[in-house]
């Protein structure tokens, strides 16, 4: 990994927050953030509200889901008086330089992405520009920071890369290095967190179920319930791990374990190996709501006051649009845009 100089990430505001953003992104940049001693200018997390419009939003839940998000970062360790919190919205150049790279991205590489594929379905015919588009707004995000580094799960590891390419393809066209190439950092253990009734599918806030997945704010009941209707198989747990490489639901418990208590799988093997199931959710269960309730109360308190909220989002605003005003002048310069007066 190259020294890294400047962190950037960011969650939608749709749906419920879950235990995949916990696990593969926000406890990710917590870590990230505690070893590093960059500042507030270098440690940015922002709310990407304008993505979560590419997917039909009411407008009450996405003002709440927004604040739910900022306070879930707040409450998982995200210190703000060391990183800059803020939602991408109040930082209008986003989107600026999203037109930019959209005038030299060209259309076979967003052709390629997964996810518009996956979320688009059959009928690309009817699907909406802005999902299309969706990959060069988070390459803005990135690169309008001249973040070094991107902390993000595996399922966002093609949109990371497509910014590089994106990056050196505006360097080239403007015969100058304006922009920095964003490297994804991903933490592969817990990468791909699945789906609770399906292992072969990573949970995720757009799936129908709610016991797919276990919310950041689900309480206890309803945790201790959705681990036990969890899938699994007909067996005991693994005793080894080739044996729990083939059995996707098996894995994904185990790895979601292993994550909370700072074990490896195969420590679980020789631990749990051969016994039941159940006795192994319970455990688990016991687990989620020991790391969860902490985060959920301290969630709820700074949800109490909207106010104080908004202002830990006001600063941070301040300081990315310093940033990034700071950054769109080289970049309107290298392209040739007449000077503001
Ligand atoms: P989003 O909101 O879908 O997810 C936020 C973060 O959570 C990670 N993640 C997971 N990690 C492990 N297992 C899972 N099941 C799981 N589900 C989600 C995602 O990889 C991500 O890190 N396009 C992005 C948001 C974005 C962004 C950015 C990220 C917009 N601009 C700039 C980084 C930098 C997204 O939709 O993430």
């Amino acid at each position: 990994m190259t020294p890294v100089k400047r962190i950037l990430s960011g969650i939608r505001p749709t749906g419920h927050i879950h235990l995949g953003n916990y696990l593969g992104a926000i406890r990710h940049w917590v870590r990230l953030a505690s070893q590093s001693p960059l500042g507030q200018q270098d440690q940015l997390f922002c709310i990407v509200d304008q993505h979560a419009l590419t997917t039909m939003q009411d407008a009450q839940n996405l003002a709440d889901n927004t604040r739910t998000i900022a306070a879930a970062y707040i409450a998982s360790g995200i210190d703000p008086s060391k990183s800059s919190i803020f939602v991408q919205s109040h930082v209008p150049g986003h989107t600026e330089l999203a037109w930019y790279l959209g005038c030299i991205t060209p259309l076979g590489w967003l052709n390629r992405m997964t996810q518009f594929k996956d979320k688009a379905g059959k009928n690309q015919e009817s699907a909406l520009f802005g999902l299309y588009a969706y990959p060069v707004l988070m390459a803005a995000d990135i690169l309008i920071y001249k973040a070094t580094h991107v902390p993000v799960g595996a399922d966002q590891k093609q949109h990371v890369e497509l910014a590089r390419d994106i990056a050196g393809a505006f360097n080239n066209y403007c015969q100058k290095e304006v922009l920095v190439m964003p490297e994804p950092v991903i933490e592969t253990k817990v990468a791909r967190i699945m789906s609770l009734r399906d292992g072969t599918k990573k949970m995720s806030k757009s799936e129908i179920s709610d016991y797919s997945r276990i919310h950041l704010l689900d309480d206890p009941d309803t945790i201790v319930q959705k681990i036990r209707k969890a899938k699994t198989d007909a067996f005991p747990v693994p005793e080894t791990l080739e044996d729990m490489d083939v059995r996707p639901e098996a894995k994904n418990l185990m790895t979601i374990y292993a994550a909370l208590t700072e074990q490896n799988t195969d420590d679980l093997c020789q631990k749990f190996g051969g016994q039941s199931f159940s006795v192994f959710k319970q455990k688990l269960s016991d687990m989620l709501i020991e790391t969860l309730l902490p985060i959920q109360t301290h969630v709820r308190s700074l949800l109490r006051d909207k106010g104080a909220l908004d202002s830990v989002l006001q600063q941070g605003a301040a300081v990315a649009n310093d940033l990034a005003n700071q950054n769109l002048d080289d970049i309107r310069d290298a392209l040739g845009m007449v000077k503001r007066g």
